[in-house]
């Protein structure tokens, strides 16, 4: 289901030369190994041990590139932080507090700066069908997500059958 997302988000990358891109929730950076070396990226999330992984993924598959990494919560982190871009592949949901996330992480943005955010749906129909009900019937993310996002103006990309990519640009 994530695959798309790590395609569309090393294409994306492969645009742009000479950024600061701050990942949040980078996990075990399964994507680290297709983005372009030309922009240094800043790697967090909550999980040290998980970004241990990242961080021998980002030795081995960013050698010649600028990285580095920082354990911390999304929050905290973006508000430490003056950067190009923002990117969240498949973590806004986990966050504690998404709304407070969102703003500060478009404080956080130089002018011109642009925050991407994956969601992903179940990709089996049957599965995905009673994902969307019970969403519905308790009101949990990611709908109550979307809200959030079209609340900031977020443009969505529809980037396969469950996948979207959310953008905003400062
Ligand atoms: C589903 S994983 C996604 C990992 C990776 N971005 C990917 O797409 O493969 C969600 C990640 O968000 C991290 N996370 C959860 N709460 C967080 C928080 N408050 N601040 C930063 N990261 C958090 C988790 O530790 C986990 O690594």
């Amino acid at each position: 289901m994530q695959k798309s997302s790590y395609r569309h988000f090393e294409k994306y990358t492969h645009g742009k030369t000479g950024c600061t891109i701050l990942d949040i929730g980078t996990g075990t950076g399964e994507y680290i190994k297709f983005i372009a070396k030309n922009n240094h990226y800043i790697l967090t999330d909550i999980d040290s041990k998980s970004l241990k992984k990242a961080e021998n993924r980002a030795r081995k598959y960013l050698k010649n590139g600028s990285w580095d990494v920082k354990v911390g919560d999304a929050s905290s982190v973006v508000a430490t932080e003056k950067v190009d871009i923002i990117s969240c592949l498949h973590a806004i949901s986990s966050l504690y507090n998404p709304n407070e996330f969102v703003s500060l992480a478009l404080d956080s943005l130089n002018q011109g700066g642009e925050l991407l955010i994956y969601i992903g749906y179940p990709s089996k129909k049957k599965v995905s069908i009673f994902y969307s009900f019970l969403m519905r019937i308790f009101k949990l993310k990611p709908v109550n997500i979307e809200k959030i996002l079209y609340s900031f103006k977020f443009s969505q990309e529809k980037i396969s059958l469950f996948n979207y990519c959310y953008t905003v640009r400062k």
